[in-house]
């Protein structure tokens, strides 16, 4: 794909319905975090993925919708024990497993947390970097969400995000990526036939 579907939109100023419809259920997660089908669905390799986060020691890195941590545990390895990480999702009980998985696992030091991304349970520029991998599709409402991923995140901090097409649709995706434009610099994007890659930096 070109990089046009990631083009500010001019022609659509009313948002259309952005909201989203689907929420993965928790007994999906641990299919949904099969590395064999992640590959082949979307060509997902976390190491090399997560590559795309700046790391240094004594920062704070929040990942919105972290599932069955199909991204956490390359993200804890990735950050390393000079960081924290905070694992975030709407499911308690994901939340306990995911715990259980990563316990003895190296890296980040990880709290994890029950929540919501369209309200985020942080204070204003509390974190420096922001995770959603395939997140902020489902979520009941990504403009309210990117919203709170700019009030949590620091000046000068990070927001990455990875998107998956077919759920996010143009249609969908124009006025979030407005408004992304619109808060944060965009400083990278990329984009495969089933995903799009994103960096910004909020300023
Ligand atoms: C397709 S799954 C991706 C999970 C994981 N990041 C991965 O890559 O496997 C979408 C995730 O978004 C989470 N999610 C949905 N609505 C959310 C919300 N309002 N706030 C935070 N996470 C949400 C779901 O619970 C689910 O874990």
């Amino acid at each position: 794909m070109t990089d046009l579907d990631l083009k500010t939109s001019t022609t659509h100023p009313a948002p259309p319905d952005v909201r989203g419809g689907w929420r993965t259920p928790d007994r999906l997660y641990r299919l949904i975090s099969s590395p064999v089908l992640r590959m082949i669905l979307g060509w997902d390799l976390p190491r090399h993925d997560l590559r795309v986060v700046s790391r240094h020691p004594g920062r704070i890195c929040l990942e919105v919708g972290s599932g069955g941590g199909f991204y956490t545990t390359a993200l804890k390895a990735h950050l390393g024990s000079e960081n924290d990480l905070i694992a975030l999702d709407p499911s308690p009980s994901a939340m306990r497993s995911l715990q259980h998985q990563l316990n003895d696992k190296p890296g980040a030091r990880m709290s994890y947390v029950a929540g919501d991304g369209c309200k985020l349970p942080l204070a204003d520029n509390h974190a420096d970097t922001l995770f959603y991998g395939y997140s902020l599709e489902e979520m009941p409402d990504p403009l309210a969400a990117i919203r709170e991923a700019h009030r949590v995140l620091r000046p000068g901090g990070e927001l990455v995000l990875f998107l998956w097409r077919p759920v996010f649709t143009r249609h969908r995706r124009r006025p979030v990526i407005a408004l992304l434009d619109e808060l944060f610099e965009r400083r990278r994007a990329a984009a495969g036939p089933q995903n799009i890659r994103l960096v910004y930096r909020k300023q």
